[in-house]
């Protein structure tokens, strides 16, 4: 069964609350908030502060999504604001020590694939990932077009994940909506993040 997230990003501000029960009872199974720190991405969004505030709205998951500089200073920060999960980008940070923290820490360990990186990016590390995002935009900003050829990249994945017998879930986060989300499933994504479709 394919898992969904809700992406904030685009969400009314001034109704988290509601739009997060709403979302709940739509059936979604967690929350991916975008952190932009207007370095790594030009754009700003979320911080611990405000996810903190958020935490006891809902129970599910939610997903720290750090698309920022040197994301390794701030893993703590983001598990302390109710994260579960922590997502990093590989040209930020080092890698393998980031995903060892991250898993010290009892969160799942999750790596982005930006579209103009391979799988090589990251699959060295493929012992230390529980997750890996396909970005399907470029990372900063919600409403942009789905990138086709990510489709290839979540099927390539899907297949040495499963070749190596790995417990890896493949999420794909950018331009989901009704016309992407059946092929996204059928290369064989795990969890789709929903943003300006969900919210539109
Ligand atoms: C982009 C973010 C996405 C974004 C997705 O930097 O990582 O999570 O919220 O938004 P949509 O679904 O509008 O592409
Ligand atoms: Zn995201």
């Amino acid at each position: 069964m394919v898992k969904k997230y809700a992406s904030l990003l685009s969400a009314d501000a001034s109704d988290y609350k509601k739009i997060i029960g709403d979302t709940e009872k739509k059936g979604f199974t967690g929350f991916h908030f975008d952190i932009m720190d207007g370095h790594f991405v030009k754009n700003f969004a979320f911080n611990a502060t405000i996810i903190k505030s958020l935490r006891n709205l809902t129970k599910l998951p939610f997903q720290a999504h750090l698309e920022i500089e040197n994301p390794g200073e701030y893993i703590d920060m983001f598990i302390d604001s109710g994260c579960q999960i922590i997502t990093v980008h590989p040209q930020t940070c080092k890698l393998e020590r980031e995903l060892r923290y991250i898993r010290t820490k009892n969160a799942l360990a999750s790596v982005a694939i930006d579209p103009e990186l391979g799988i090589d990016a990251v699959w060295g590390h493929k012992s230390l990932i529980d997750n890996v995002v396909v970005m399907s935009v470029y990372p900063g900003f919600g409403e942009q077009k789905f990138n086709e050829e990510s489709l290839k990249k979540i099927k390539n994945l899907k297949k040495i994940i499963e070749e190596n017998n790995l417990k890896i879930t493949i999420s794909v986060d950018g331009g989901i909506n009704s016309k992407t989300e059946n092929r996204v499933i059928e290369s064989g994504a795990d969890i789709l993040i929903f943003g300006s479709y969900l919210f539109e």
